[in-house]
């Protein structure tokens, strides 16, 4: 059976889904591991237990996530714009360009909320 819409015209319509296939793939990124983009981005500061302890004990910059009365002062949005938007006049650097509005809320749920002083936020794939 031949199609009554000439050939190019299909070319057209295919090439016309093509921003539709697109933003379906932008909408499903393969699962970013949290812990392993915390190990590699933001330890220098905030220390490998999220204590914002260095190696040898010292005081990092950031701010110690392990501190349950420093922490309880921060609802989740706040904690989550500081992720956005960087803070402090960029001591806290901005990452909205390197993680989405569901990673941040996932970094602050699952990572920065869970800290435990002495406890390495291990990646669950090991850091290549
Ligand atoms: C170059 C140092 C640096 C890096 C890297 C860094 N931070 Fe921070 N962060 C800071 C500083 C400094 C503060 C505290 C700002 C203050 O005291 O007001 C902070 C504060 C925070 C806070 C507390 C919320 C608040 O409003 O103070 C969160 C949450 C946070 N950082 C998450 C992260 C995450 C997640 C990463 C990695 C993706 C990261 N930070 C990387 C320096 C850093």
């Amino acid at each position: 059976m031949t199609s009554s819409i000439p050939k190019h015209s299909r070319t057209i319509m295919l090439l016309a889904c093509l921003p539709a296939l697109a933003v379906l793939a932008r909408e499903e990124p393969a699962k970013k591991d949290l812990r392993a983009f915390f190990a590699i981005n933001c330890i220098v500061c905030h220390g490998a237990d999220g204590s914002a302890r260095g190696a040898d004990g010292s005081r990092l910059k950031g701010q110690d996530f392990t501190n349950p009365k420093d922490m309880k002062g921060f609802t989740d949005a706040e904690l989550a714009k500081t992720i956005r938007k960087g803070k402090a006049f960029g001591r806290m650097p901005s990452f909205k360009d390197r993680l989405s509005e569901a990673e941040i809320m996932e970094m602050v749920l699952q990572v920065v909320r869970k800290a435990e002083k002495g406890k390495t936020i291990a990646p669950e794939e090991p850091v290549k």
